[in-house]
């Protein structure tokens, strides 16, 4: 696949009407872009965009703000971002200036960034309802910092506002959400992801580095479309898998142990977050299938409760039950089940939640919960199910066969009006399918 995968461009304005369409008339809003963040010297971290900000303009360069207004019924909008300067872009790219601007991202107006403060001044005078992202600080500093300016003039006029809300808690509840368009995406970022993980597995080996898998999924994914991962690949080999977000990589892989990758490509600013364990030289040994085919059993269980109106911890207790059995019968843990469940015995060997929503964001926003109860699955939301075992290696009262086992599988779930789909199932899981695929290639290298 080449070519770049995007969002429909009209899907960004719709947005703003949707947001809009929440909030009390007069009401603004101001968004603004993530800020750059300097690695060293002149030289910058990778720039990301804001999520919430590209979510409302599908605009990617720094030292931009959007703010948003509702009069009158109609949602007025102004985009503010850096200036054409053709000696700055020489040296750091180009950029899409004022004047292009209202036409490419469907804004009614567009000013230079430089304005932000005369803009904001003129906008939040006599605004009511003002919302913003509490969390940043940057921004709550500029909403402040306006709101000063304006008390000093009130005699001349100037109305401060009375309520300030939280425009992240509102685009959350949006984003939880998925359009068709947005499906469509993560559709595609999971196949990428998918292909590349197949990939991967066809290409270990012994000896083979773990900071060189990463790489090597990193080249499969950009191969096919994706300018980003989704976050840092996780490649742990042995008992590095027992650290849950172990991001060294930098461990030679052991013929007889297993590696757990953790991966994912973004794909226009959505996730995809897969992991699968399997054997390094592509033959599981006994005890690595047991605790391997515990988890998958529990993927498949929590993978099958997921539908409309289950809710989100419906997944977790179908997880939890299936591995505090299994633990019982491999004779890793001794009681009753039941009791063992209520004492969460299980926690020493799978000790996290069995997924996360799923979307802009790798750990995407929204709630789990609603009025202090765990929220209904409703079609349109994305889920990772991926459970785990990890038997860390100084794990005592314990046969020492399990010791330094560790084993994820995830996949990506969309909740649908009739179920749900995964997105990513299309990468061996089964202990045949791992073993076949890994055992082929082997033997096409040598042959
Ligand atoms: N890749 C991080 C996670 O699975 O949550
Ligand atoms: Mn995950
Ligand atoms: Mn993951």
């Amino acid at each position: 696949m080449n070519g770049l995968q995007q969002l429909p461009r009209a899907e960004y304005a719709q947005r703003r009407q949707q947001l809009m369409a929440q909030l009390p008339e007069g009401a603004l809003v101001l968004v603004c872009a993530a800020p750059t963040s300097v690695r060293n010297g002149d030289v910058d971290h990778a720039y990301r965009q804001d999520s919430y900000f590209y979510y409302l303009t599908g605009f990617a360069e720094p030292g931009s703000a959007l703010l948003l207004r509702l009069a009158g019924g109609v949602v007025d909008s102004v985009l503010l971002c850096r200036e054409k300067d053709p000696l700055q872009e020489t040296w750091h790219g180009r950029r899409l200036g004022v004047e292009a601007a209202p036409d490419a991202l469907q804004v009614s107006a567009a000013k230079p960034i430089s304005e932000l403060e005369t803009v904001l001044d003129d906008w939040l005078d006599g605004a009511k309802y003002v919302y913003f992202a509490q969390a940043r600080e940057d921004v709550s500093q500029a909403v402040q910092a306006s709101a000063a300016r304006l008390r000093g003039r009130i005699r001349q006029g100037s109305q401060v506002p009375e309520f300030y809300g939280d425009v992240d808690a509102v685009l959350n509840e949006m984003r939880l959400f998925k359009s068709a368009a947005e499906v469509t995406l993560m559709r595609q970022a999971g196949a990428i992801s998918a292909r590349a993980h197949q990939r991967l597995m066809q290409t270990t080996r012994p000896g083979v580095m773990e900071y060189q898998l990463a790489a090597h999924f990193a080249h499969a994914c950009s191969m096919e479309g994706s300018q980003r991962l989704a976050y840092g690949t996780i490649v742990a080999g042995g008992e590095n898998a027992c650290i849950l977000h172990y991001e060294n990589n930098n461990q030679a892989l052991q013929d007889g142990d297993l590696v757990l990758v953790d991966a994912g490509c973004e794909l226009d600013y959505y996730a995809a977050d897969i992991t699968r364990t399997y054997p390094v030289n592509g033959c599981f040994s006994e005890p690595q299938k047991a605790i391997y085919q515990l988890v998958l059993q529990a993927l498949d269980a929590a993978i099958a409760v997921v539908q409309e109106g289950v809710t989100v911890n419906a997944m977790q207790v179908a997880a939890v039950d299936v591995i505090t059995r299994g633990l019982v019968d491999l004779g890793i843990l001794q009681g009753d089940v039941d009791k063992l469940i209520a004492d969460e015995a299980y926690k020493p060997f799978y000790l996290h939640n069995v997924g996360h929503w799923l979307g802009m964001d790798v750990h995407d926003v929204g709630n789990y919960k609603l009025y202090a109860q765990w929220r209904p699955l409703q079609a349109g939301m994305v889920t990772t199910i991926e459970p785990g075992i990890y038997i860390a290696p100084d794990t005592v009262d314990i046969d020492p066969q399990w010791l330094g086992i560790g084993v994820r599988i995830e996949d990506n779930i969309l909740v649908t009006a009739t179920g749900h789909e995964n997105f990513t199932r299309q990468v061996p899981v089964t202990v045949a399918e791992i073993e076949s695929l890994m055992q082929q290639a082997a033997q096409q290298e040598h042959g």
